[in-house]
């Protein structure tokens, strides 16, 4: 059975408390004659699965008509899949509520900001702030849980299902008054909400809390950025309430249980917030595939390592509910197929980034509804081919390293400031078209990963005493407190880069009253913004991303010329580099020296970055946007002094190294995500746990897609 501890406060080098590595697939018997069952059941225990999610699809069979429920078909599953120990994961079924539901109580339905409501169909209709659809979720939850309480073999549960991954906002009546109620706890008079918005800015002010509106985009133009602020900060406060409600209800039932939930795509919650510790552990999903970053950047493994890394900042390790097994597809797109022994490699990528379960999505393809092609581990006509063989490959992989892995922590000696809520929002509120901080990290993440250099991402708040070097991107809001968290980091002998902006707002979204970066990062960085202003980003034309109802026509084409022509340029020693998407002149303090210099039209000669040594450390302050150029000057010789150096010299560019620490050893992983056989040398002694038959000597001969890991003592 899975035991349980008590859970960690929240941390990015925290494990999950459970004893066991959760493997196997979200399952969907439903789907199904009841004669494929067994025979479902037989293979996952020959693969070696020993869970299986279910239920978050299904509210319509535990309950058909309001208050009459039916558990048997779900009951029978559960004894089934049981009998050859294989354990449930339930999932309260809140993303698809029933027909009858939305029929008797349409008001429960999200509504765009065109004013239409969803309509029954497909799923995550429901608007999670309504108090009609919170009372709902409650009874649902309820009689799930008081159904299952003390079924042995229903082990823990997800919440819902990737929560706000089709749609976060709701311009709901209810979603509304539910704001409403929101700013007048979070002001209380009506004249602070004004003073906070900037209600004398445009005539935004409001008289009462009643007449305060949902902020609209386009309806004509701009709402301002405070109002926007709080409207998020409300979806992610009424997304945590709606979760909590069912959080409650499952731990009073059964303290035994574990709860987390499938993230997806990450709007709208705050995941250092209530929402996290409520659970005990996130659960992430990852289609590597699907990605961005991949389809820009050509890389799968630095695409699936990105979104694992900012994940794991949040709260640590967490289980994978769904990973990409087969091709994926929904109506009005397809990725490409994971080719042979790729989907275990990207399953022990996540391994390598911090997952302490994992489950294939799916068990197998539904041959109806909105998803037909979205592959499982069997196929179609229920035969087990590739994707079953890898799978439990990936299972007797794991069944070898379970004991050592669990309680292991990802190692990381660079960090990213990340998993705050207000910055990511904050930028959004106004982007000008510049990168988010989150965004703006992802080459820093990049050069790390090329490299084989241990990164990932951090909030300010948690434990950096693991870390050399600290990057903060351009964090618009600022705490005074983080200030002492980063000098002490610094006083102890560690780097902290921060990058443009950082600090130019307050918690109110306004822009501050005093010099950026405001006091107390001044003081520890002995630095001043004298002038800010904007430059084109390193690969575009110029200015303005946003095309559109913008303005005049031609406006932006204006624009772009200009600003193309105006390109800054920076000296970092004697290498001299365009800047990107920022300018800020700085004024020195006493103390503080100058790391490179403008050097071009009116700006030259005045300072772009500077260092200051505080206790055995540097702080060294970028007036501008990491850059590709800066990487390879400033970041670069910046690691050589910090001494951050790859997990393995010489690695082949398709080989993924990450390293998973353990009280006295490590587990180094060596990924190769490419299609070819690589030559990896200089690997440290140690006793090589999975792969042990591509090693020779020091180095290994890796065929594509395979995977080594090795025990090192440290
Ligand atoms: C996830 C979702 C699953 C399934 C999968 C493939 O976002 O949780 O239910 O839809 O993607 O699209």
């Amino acid at each position: 059975m899975v035991k349980k501890t008590a859970a960690a406060p929240l941390s990015v080098w925290r494990p999950i408390n459970l004893d066991t590595f959760l493997l196997g697939a979200p399952h969907y018997p439903e789907h199904v004659d009841e004669s494929y069952w067994d025979r479902d059941a037989e293979r996952m225990k020959r693969a070696g699965f020993n869970a299986v999610r279910m239920g978050e699809f299904a509210w319509h069979l535990f309950e058909p008509s309001e208050n009459v429920f039916d558990f048997d078909l779900f009951d029978r599953a559960i004894a089934g899949l049981g009998r050859h120990g294989i354990r449930t994961i339930m999932c309260t079924p809140t993303a698809t509520p029933p027909r009858w539901l939305t029929e008797a109580y349409p008001e429960v339905l999200r509504v765009d900001g065109n004013g239409r409501a969803a309509v029954h169909g497909s799923r995550q209709h429901a608007d999670t702030a309504s108090p009609v659809y919170r009372r709902h979720s409650q009874r649902i939850t309820n009689a799930m849980a008081e159904h299952y309480r003390d079924n042995p073999n229903v082990i823990g549960w997800q919440t819902d299902n990737e929560l706000n991954t089709s749609e976060s906002r709701s311009y709901s009546a209810a979603s509304r008054r539910e704001f409403q109620l929101f700013v007048k706890a979070r002001y209380g008079t009506i004249d602070a909400l004004n003073a906070a918005w900037g209600g004398n800015f445009w005539a935004t002010a409001y008289d009462r809390f009643e007449q305060v509106v949902l902020p609209h985009d386009m309806a004509p133009v701009f709402p301002g950025p405070g109002h926007v602020q709080d409207y998020h900060r409300f979806l992610a406060f009424s997304t945590a309430r709606f979760q909590h409600d069912q959080v409650e209800i499952l731990r009073a039932t059964n303290p035994d249980w574990f709860i987390f939930h499938n993230l997806g795509r990450l709007d709208d919650i705050d995941f250092r917030g209530q929402f996290s510790t409520d659970l005990d552990f996130a659960g992430y999903d990852i289609y590597p595939f699907l990605y961005d970053e991949f389809n820009r950047n050509g890389g799968v493994g630095q695409a699936q390592a990105l979104h694992l890394d900012i994940c794991r900042g949040f709260s640590g390790n967490f289980i994978v509910p769904e990973q990409q097994s087969g091709f994926g597809s929904q109506v009005a797109f397809t990725t490409l197929t994971p080719e042979p022994g790729e989907m275990r490699r990207m399953a022990m990528s996540s391994v390598a980034r911090g997952a302490d379960g994992l489950m294939f999505f799916r068990w197998r393809p539904a041959h109806f509804g909105a998803e037909i092609y979205w592959m499982g581990i069997i196929d179609h006509d229920d035969v087990p081919r590739r994707r079953y063989a890898e799978a439990s490959r990936f299972a007797a992989d794991i069944k070898s390293i379970e004991s050592q892995l669990l309680g292991t922590h990802v190692k990381m000696d660079v960090g990213i400031a990340s998993a705050d809520f207000d910055n990511q929002e904050a930028h959004r509120t106004y982007p000008m078209g510049l990168p988010s901080p989150q965004d703006e990290a992802v080459g820093l993440h990049r050069y790390c990963y090329e490299r084989g250099i241990s990164a990932g991402f951090i909030h300010p708040e948690d434990d950096l005493s693991k870390l050399k070097l600290l990057y903060v991107p351009h964090w618009l809001i600022w705490k005074d407190e983080w200030t002492e968290k980063l000098r002490a980091f610094a006083e102890a002998g560690g780097t902290v880069v921060l990058s443009a902006r950082t600090g130019s707002r307050d918690e109110n979204n306004h822009v501050i009253r005093t010099a950026a970066p405001g006091p107390s990062l001044a003081a520890l960085a002995g630095v001043e913004v004298e002038e800010f202003g904007p430059l084109a980003g390193p690969d575009s034309d110029g200015l303005f991303s946003l095309a559109g109802p913008l303005g005049p026509q031609g406006t932006r084409t204006r624009f772009a010329a200009e600003s193309a022509r105006r390109r800054y340029r920076m000296k970092i020693g004697n290498r001299e580099m365009a800047a990107a998407y920022m300018y800020e002149l700085l004024s020195v303090k006493p103390g503080t020296e100058v790391r490179g210099t403008w050097s071009s039209r009116f700006a030259e000669g005045q300072a772009a970055v500077t260092l200051r040594h505080v206790g055995k450390g540097r702080v060294l302050y970028l007036g501008s946007y990491l850059t590709a150029d800066l990487l390879d000057s400033l970041i670069a010789e910046e690691f050589e002094i910090a001494g951050i150096v790859p997990e393995l010299d010489g690695k082949p560019e398709a080989i993924e190294l990450a390293v998973r620490q353990g009280s006295g050893y490590r587990l180094l992983f060596v990924l190769n995500t490419g299609d070819a056989t690589e030559t990896v040398g200089r690997l440290p002694a140690g006793d090589p746990l999975i792969g042990a038959e591509f090693v020779f000597g020091s180095s290994a001969s890796l065929p594509a897609y395979e995977v080594l890991v090795i025990r090192i003592a440290a």
